[in-house]
């Protein structure tokens, strides 16, 4: 990666040269503006917003003005990674309204939208495309279907999960999906479908052979001590080092002569 501003192009690039990608989500301007000073080519407004910021028990409640408004925040940032945002649930459910809620999404400063489905989003991912809005798919365990589906389950353990895998990740692909986010996805159909396609796989809970790795950034940072996920390890403790500045400091207010 150079100092350019990067492209949907340059990611998809990125997998022919084996070069891996590290993507994490920001919602708002210091964020984003962290993570792109540290290099990152792709950063995710992901609704998962919903229950790191928001506090809601899971993306679905997420609205369409909720990811407007944390897209402008991230992108005053004006970060050089391209900067991609979710299309929330239901917001996609016809080719109509998908490239409507992207539209909206561009205008507020995404330069690219993600939405979780396969091949029964495919028309919808073809009328983005062709109106030249890059999209990252999404396959696997689909978080907007969690109460469908009655919880977060890994996907790829039978043979009919592995064959919907493929199937979906070549519908998306054929549609123009410039890379493909795996979650929970079993690591060995993971690293299967990360050889057979042309675009990066970008893996979370997915195993190391994916293209690529994304992370939600407070499950990274530890600044979530209230939930604890299997595929994150938090490489800092940011809740208990906030705690204890915060301490330290309201003591020293109450320590003040009068
Ligand atoms: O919403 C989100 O942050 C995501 C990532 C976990 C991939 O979809």
């Amino acid at each position: 990666m150079t100092g350019t501003k990067v492209t949907a192009d340059m990611i998809r690039a990125m997998k022919g040269r084996g070069e891996k990608i590290a993507v994490l989500t920001a919602y708002d301007f210091p964020m984003t503006r962290l993570l792109d000073e540290a290099g990152l080519p792709l950063i995710l407004v992901g609704d998962s917003l919903g229950m790191v910021v928001l506090g809601y028990p899971d993306t679905t409640h997420v609205t369409m003005a909720e990811m407007e408004h944390h897209v402008r925040a991230a992108a005053r940032a004006q970060p050089r990674a391209l900067l991609v945002a979710d299309l929330p649930y239901h917001s996609y459910d016809t080719v109509e309204s998908a490239l409507a809620n992207a539209r909206r999404l561009v205008a507020a400063g995404a330069e690219g939208v993600k939405a979780e489905g396969g091949s029964e989003i495919v028309e919808q991912v073809r009328g983005m495309v062709a109106n030249g809005i890059p999209f990252l798919g999404h396959l696997g365990m689909l978080p907007q279907h969690v109460i469908e589906e009655g919880g977060y389950h890994v996907k790829g353990k039978n043979e009919p999960e592995h064959q919907r895998l493929l199937a979906d990740a070549d519908a998306l692909v054929k549609a123009g999906a410039f890379a493909i986010v795996l979650e929970l996805v079993t690591p060995p159909v993971a690293k299967e479908l990360t050889q057979r396609l042309p675009v990066p796989t970008i893996g979370i809970g997915a195993g190391p052979d994916c293209d690529g790795q994304v992370l939600v950034t407070p499950d990274l940072l530890g600044m979530l001590p209230w939930f604890s996920l299997k595929h994150v390890k938090p490489r800092l403790n940011a809740a208990e080092q906030m705690r204890a500045v915060v301490k330290e400091w309201k003591q020293s207010v109450e320590a003040l002569k009068r």
